[in-house]
């Protein structure tokens, strides 16, 4: 099984973005402990970052050949792309929607998400745990053909 696992707009400034809410893990080490993990679970994973909606929905079109889900935090654009909510179901891959923060508990224009009705599931607020148990979660979703 492999997924493919999707940061949006800014997550590459982990580590020194707003520290408080984000925390204080970088990309890397958020990548490093999801590779863990996938071990663990016995799932292949691969990463891609982009601060680019385009460069997003290019790459959901070219992994969904080879992947079987993602795992997406789309950072800023869940609250505003309807692009992207198209592109996770066109490209028919379940998909879990992971954030950092706690996104209920912050602003307003925080609270609605452009994707999360059409999510399999979504874990916010548990910091670099929220993708963890997203992954299993979404590994839990994904018939595995030699079982
Ligand atoms: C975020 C929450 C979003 O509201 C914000 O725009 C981000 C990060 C999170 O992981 O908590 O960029 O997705």
């Amino acid at each position: 099984m492999r997924i493919a696992v999707v940061h949006g707009p800014n997550l590459r400034l982990l580590g020194r973005r707003e520290p408080d809410v984000y925390g204080r893990e970088t990309l890397t080490d958020v990548n490093s402990a999801i590779e863990e993990e996938a071990r663990a679970l016995g799932v292949e994973v691969e990463f891609f970052q982009s601060n680019h909606e385009g460069a997003l929905l290019d790459f959901l079109e070219d992994a969904s050949a080879r992947a079987d889900g993602f795992l997406v935090n789309p950072g800023a654009l869940t609250h505003t792309s309807v692009a992207l909510r198209d592109a996770l179901l066109g490209v028919s891959r379940p998909f879990v929607e992971v954030h950092l923060s706690n996104t209920a508990g912050r602003e307003p224009f925080r609270r609605h998400s452009y994707l999360s009705d059409v999510a399999s599931g979504v874990v916010f607020g548990f910091g670099v745990q929220s993708y963890l148990l997203g992954l299993r979660g979404l590994v839990s979703r994904i018939p595995n053909p030699n079982e």
